[in-house]
């Protein structure tokens, strides 16, 4: 695979989360509690790992170049509201009631949230002077690490 640059890899995660919801909305009815838990398991720990690479490497360096912290602040509030819906469905049994809405709910802010990022703060960066490629490799150091601590597979460079 060729090595993505910061956008390229950021969008690539957005992807691989909506196909994810996508899988859980469309088997929720016939999957067993089992299946319905790794489906979760997975978005969840997929996107933990996609807001902290967003937040420790990303977001930072995007902060200084572009003039808009309003929309880097309200882009933490929307990972901070994330954070605490995976929480609460991680309390949860998936056989419970609240289980499917809550993944459902999860999804739209997810949307809402992934389609801000590409429409108004990916076009900002790209105009910005950042070493797009640099801060690529940074994120999938990041990334791996966090990976192998989720117990996922890592991704090659
Ligand atoms: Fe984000
Ligand atoms: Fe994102």
């Amino acid at each position: 695979m060729d090595s993505q640059d910061a956008i390229q890899l950021l969008e690539a995660d957005h992807r691989e989360a909506e196909a994810l919801f996508d899988h859980y909305e469309k088997v929720k009815e016939e999957a067993s509690a089992q299946e319905k838990m790794k489906i979760a398991k997975k978005v969840c720990s997929a996107l933990l790992i996609h807001m902290e690479i967003e937040e420790k490497i990303f977001y930072p360096q995007v902060r200084k170049k572009i003039d808009d912290d309003d929309l880097m602040n309200e882009s933490m509030v929307e990972h901070a509201r994330a954070k605490d819906l995976i929480k609460q469905i991680g309390q949860l049994k998936p056989n419970d009631p609240m289980f499917d809405a809550k993944i459902k709910v999860l999804g739209e802010q997810i949307t809402r949230h992934v389609e801000e990022e590409e429409s108004e703060m990916f076009p900002k960066v790209k105009k910005a002077k950042l070493d797009l490629s640099l801060i690529g490799a940074e994120l999938r150091k990041g990334q791996n690490r966090m990976r192998e601590e989720h117990g996922l597979t890592p991704v090659a460079a």
